[in-house]
């Protein structure tokens, strides 16, 4: 980092800027206006994008970060609902998933798919009572939030004492040859692909800007340094090929 007064968030999501925005402050708002208008199709390129195993992966590290039945689960960066579907089916009827997003039609979708309460605000500033959930989760989200730390700060917020925050992302493989090969699948031919089974440019608008966040983000070993530093312990990351990724970490039992 050059400038100390630099998050590596804000550092990274810089060199985004003039491709999709020209001014940093107007981050929030492109990415909101993005997502509303791929909320419709994004079940669709989700599943192109996961090659169908999208709902499985989710659930199986909501496993491995211990949700089970009767948990509390915010979801941060709902979305269309593909992880609280997940989450839910976890924790059962006697549980409770809340989900959280900026963009209103993300959320009309959520609506249509999932039995849970929906919230419009922005993963910086959760109307969730502190210490009131057992989970904080986002998926997928990491890298579109503006403000990390001060999201990882809320996140800290609402979880009980002991609660843990599960993050799932995708990095860029950092091997030469896991690097081109995700590039040409992710940053050529599932944007091309998503154009075509949507029908609708934005789609392919939608998964190149995916794909430059990818490589543009943070690699693992900072999202754990960040994490920690936000204040969460026993940080583990867990990855496949190298570009599948999911972190948790715990708020600490007590206060440090
Ligand atoms: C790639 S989608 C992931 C959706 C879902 N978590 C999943 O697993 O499919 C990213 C979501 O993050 C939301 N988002 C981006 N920045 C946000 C912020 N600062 N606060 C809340 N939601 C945000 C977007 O509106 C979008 O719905």
């Amino acid at each position: 980092m050059c400038n100390p007064d630099e998050t590596p968030d804000t550092a990274r999501s810089r060199e985004l800027v003039g491709e999709y925005y020209d001014d940093p402050e107007r981050r929030p708002a492109f990415v909101r206006n993005m997502f509303n208008r791929s909320a419709e199709y994004y079940d669709l390129v989700n599943l192109l994008f996961s090659l169908g195993s999208g709902a499985w992966y989710r659930r199986f590290c909501l496993r491995r970060a211990g949700v089970r039945m009767g948990a509390r689960v915010v979801d941060v960066a709902v979305g269309t609902g593909l992880l609280a579907r997940e989450a839910l089916g976890l924790a059962g009827a006697d549980g409770l998933v809340i989900g959280v997003d900026v963009s209103e039609a993300m959320l009309a979708v959520a609506q249509r798919n999932l039995p849970i309460p929906l919230i419009q605000a922005t993963a910086e500033a959760l109307p969730v009572a502190a210490e009131s959930a057992d989970f904080v989760t986002m998926g997928y989200a990491l890298r579109h939030v503006t403000d990390l730390q001060a999201a990882l700060a809320e996140a800290l917020r609402v979880l009980r004492p002991g609660g843990a925050i599960l993050v799932i992302e995708i990095s860029a493989p950092r091997h030469r040859l896991g690097r081109a090969i995700t590039k040409f699948f992710i940053g050529t031919l599932v944007p091309w692909l998503s154009q075509l089974v949507a029908r609708d440019v934005r789609a392919r608008i939608l998964m190149q800007y995916h794909w430059r966040t990818i490589l543009n983000y943070m690699p693992p070993d900072i999202i754990i340094a960040v994490l920690r530093e936000a204040g969460f312990c026993n940080v583990t990351c867990t990855s496949y090929v190298g570009l599948f990724h999911h972190y948790v970490g715990y708020k600490p039992a007590s206060p440090a």
